[in-house]
């Protein structure tokens, strides 16, 4: 029987495509439900033209009403059934409570080397530091922010004249070649267990 995993998206979802189109033949696991925050985030349709069932649980009504905000998330998520949750661009930050219902089986890929730079603006700030080297992490979800056991990290060298945009740019394409590495090996170990 295949693992069930639900991918957390806000915005263009290119990270969750790479999940979604590696989740094939042999893989462990299969792609349940695509859940965005926002209405208008185009993964949305890039998961619907691959067939993957999706939901929108939007932020915005419940403004600073976080727990009121994760009812209905936590609704959607049960309804779905996954074994795994993969937070793929997913901009919310979720309380302790939430996360540490869904300890041990969340992921979240970051755009940094953790524990270097957790939070937002992760390439300005490796600029602003005159790193040598950025690169991405994909780590296990713990109630304090970007924190969580590192599971894998490519770093990417910093060039010449690199800004935040042409840095980013380079980075997600390891994010897209990492998050599907890892989240195999995640399943398979899952499964044997
Ligand atoms: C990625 O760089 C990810 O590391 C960060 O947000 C970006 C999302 O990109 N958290 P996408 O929506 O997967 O294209």
């Amino acid at each position: 029987m295949s693992l069930r995993v639900a991918i957390l998206i806000s915005g263009g979802g290119s990270n969750m495509v790479t999940l979604v189109d590696s989740m094939t033949g042999d893989h462990p696991a299969r792609p349940c439900l695509v859940l965005s925050n926002r209405p208008e985030a185009g993964g949305l349709d890039k998961a619907r033209a691959r067939g993957i069932p999706v939901a929108v649980v939007d932020h915005r009504p419940f403004g600073k009403d976080r727990k009121g905000f994760e009812v209905e998330l936590q609704a959607a998520l049960e309804a779905a059934k996954p074994d795994v949750i993969c937070l793929a661009g997913f901009m919310r930050v979720l309380t302790a409570e939430f996360v540490t219902r869904w300890q041990g089986r969340m992921l979240n890929i970051h755009p940094s080397l953790l524990p270097k730079y957790k939070g937002l603006d992760t390439h300005a700030r490796a600029l602003a530091a005159g790193d040598a080297e950025a690169g991405c992490s994909v780590h296990l979800v713990t109630p304090e922010l970007d924190d969580g056991p590192v599971l894998g990290q490519t770093s990417v060298a910093i060039a010449p004249g690199d800004t935040a945009d042409s840095l980013a740019a380079r980075v997600l394409v390891e994010e897209h070649r990492l998050y599907p590495e890892v989240l195999r090996q995640f399943c398979e170990n899952l499964r044997q267990s």
